[in-house]
């Protein structure tokens, strides 16, 4: 165990203790600070500040490293399914074949969303961005089903992480069939999880979907690839909401919100967009990095660059492998994949992104992959949100099973006014 940390502040010396996490990872726990200072600490971004000691994901974003509980993602990409991932990140070990049995039967049987809330969709304008509806019929769950809060009981929690894994794949792909002016396709209790969205997505009653295994597995993958990535913006979000004791459900509507942001998960539809003007422009990928680097211009390569990697980003790896493969299947390859091919080539030899250690990220490559599977570009974010679903829940148990756990309440610098007198109206 390290020293305790020395603050010399106003000519006092104070003491505050440090802690080290299982991989290493240094901290000096300040909770005491303000109490016995007066001073509170100023971190924008929270780039310095850990808010929570978590046992869920180990990411070290100078190696590339991301585990689930552990398990390298190359391992869980290679031989797990998304269930039984969602399985080890919300419970925290691999379930038995019975247990992982038990919970696939739950889910399936917890995909049907009441057919009231089938009918909101239809209240909806059709060009809707899906994300906005997720978010709005994730937080109506709270409307149909029981209360769920850090009060609840450990059996009503999981039911409820069941319910929300299994229905936001229904709401996605109902959206989706509105979108298009078609009936929506109820899932089917006899296929996977993977196989059950690519089915709602894509079959209609007068043509059955085919399903290509090397899609279905493909999907699997990315869904895995999303699982959950520690305190990002979307799951502190969670956490911060449901800080408050607010339901789990108004609780992940929060990290949807969060999600949508261009910088979070809304990346990959942004990849997609810039993938296309490249290629319509008939511009070299050069000109496009030349705008990123260009300070004055706040225009920024979509993919690339990561608060915690500083290198490769190991999803992003693992995604491109798998984009390739499909992506060499299918007859007429898809122009993108060689632009962002190129693109990535280039941005890796030049000096600007060397110096600022950026890489692709996760959304880099899956947008190619989402568009190969049929998914249409504004449905690229609601995928992450499926994926994410199980990470954001699993953070949200860790936070209330917490008994120390207190709710969310940051300090600011005030920088305002001092105290002013009112000024009525007639005499401003
Ligand atoms: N293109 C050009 N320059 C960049 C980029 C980029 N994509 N990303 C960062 N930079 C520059 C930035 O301008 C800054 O330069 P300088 O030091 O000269 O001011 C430096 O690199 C550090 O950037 P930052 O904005 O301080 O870093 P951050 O940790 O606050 O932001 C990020 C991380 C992901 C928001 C940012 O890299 C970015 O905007 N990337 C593009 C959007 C994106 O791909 N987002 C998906 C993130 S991964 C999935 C997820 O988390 O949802």
């Amino acid at each position: 165990m390290p020293d305790d940390a020395t603050l010399i502040l106003e000519g006092v010396e104070r003491k505050f203790p440090t802690l080290v996490g299982s991989e290493g990872e240094k901290a000096i726990d300040i909770a005491a600070l303000r109490g016995s200072t007066g001073y509170i600490t100023l971190d924008p971004g929270f780039v310095n500040t850990g808010s929570c000691e978590s046992k869920i994901t180990f990411i070290d974003g100078e190696k590339g490293i991301l585990r689930y509980r552990g398990i390298p993602l190359d391992q869980l990409a290679d031989n797990s399914s998304f269930l039984e991932t969602a399985m080890l990140v919300l419970n925290g070990s691999l379930p038995s074949s019975g247990e992982l049995d038990a919970f696939t039967s739950r889910v399936t049987e917890s995909a049907l969303i009441p057919e009231e809330m089938r009918a909101m969709l239809d209240h909806f304008p059709r060009n809707a961005h899906p994300m906005c509806v997720l978010g709005a019929l994730t937080n109506a769950l709270a409307a149909f089903y029981p209360h769920v809060s850090a009060t609840s009981s450990a059996e009503e929690i999981d039911l409820a992480a069941a319910r929300l894994i299994a229905t936001v794949s229904t709401i996605a792909t109902f959206t989706y069939k509105r979108s298009i002016g078609e009936a929506v396709v109820y899932p089917d209790a006899s296929l996977s999880y993977s196989e059950n969205f690519l089915n709602m997505m894509f079959s209609s009653p007068v043509s059955s979907y085919e399903r290509d295994p090397d899609i279905v597995r493909a999907l699997e993958m990315l869904l895995i690839m999303h699982v959950d990535h520690e305190q990002n913006c979307s799951a502190s979000s969670v956490r911060l909401v449901g800080s408050s004791h607010a339901n789990l459900y108004a609780a992940i509507t929060a990290g949807i919100a969060a999600l949508w942001g261009p910088l979070h998960g809304g990346a990959n539809q942004a990849v997609m967009d810039m993938l296309g003007d490249i290629h319509r422009s008939g511009k070299s990928p050069s000109t496009f990095i030349e705008m990123a680097k260009d300070k004055s211009n706040s225009f920024r390569l979509s993919g690339f660059g990561h608060r915690v990697y500083k290198n490769y980003d190991p999803r992003a790896r693992i995604i491109k492998s798998v984009c390739t493969k499909v992506l060499q299947k299918q007859a007429g390859k898809d122009p993108l994949l060689d632009i962002a091919v190129n693109l990535e080539a280039e941005v890796l030899k030049d000096e600007y992104f060397i110096k600022r250690k950026l890489y692709p990220n996760v959304d880099f490559y899956s947008g190619l992959l989402y568009k190969a599977m049929g998914i249409p570009t504004d449905m690229f974010t609601v995928l992450f949100a499926i994926g994410r679903m199980p990470g954001w829940i699993a953070q949200w148990k860790e936070m209330v099973s917490n008994p120390a756990n207190k709710i969310g309440r940051p300090r600011q610098v005030y920088t305002g006014n001092n105290e002013t007198a009112y000024t009525p109206i007639k005499k401003r």
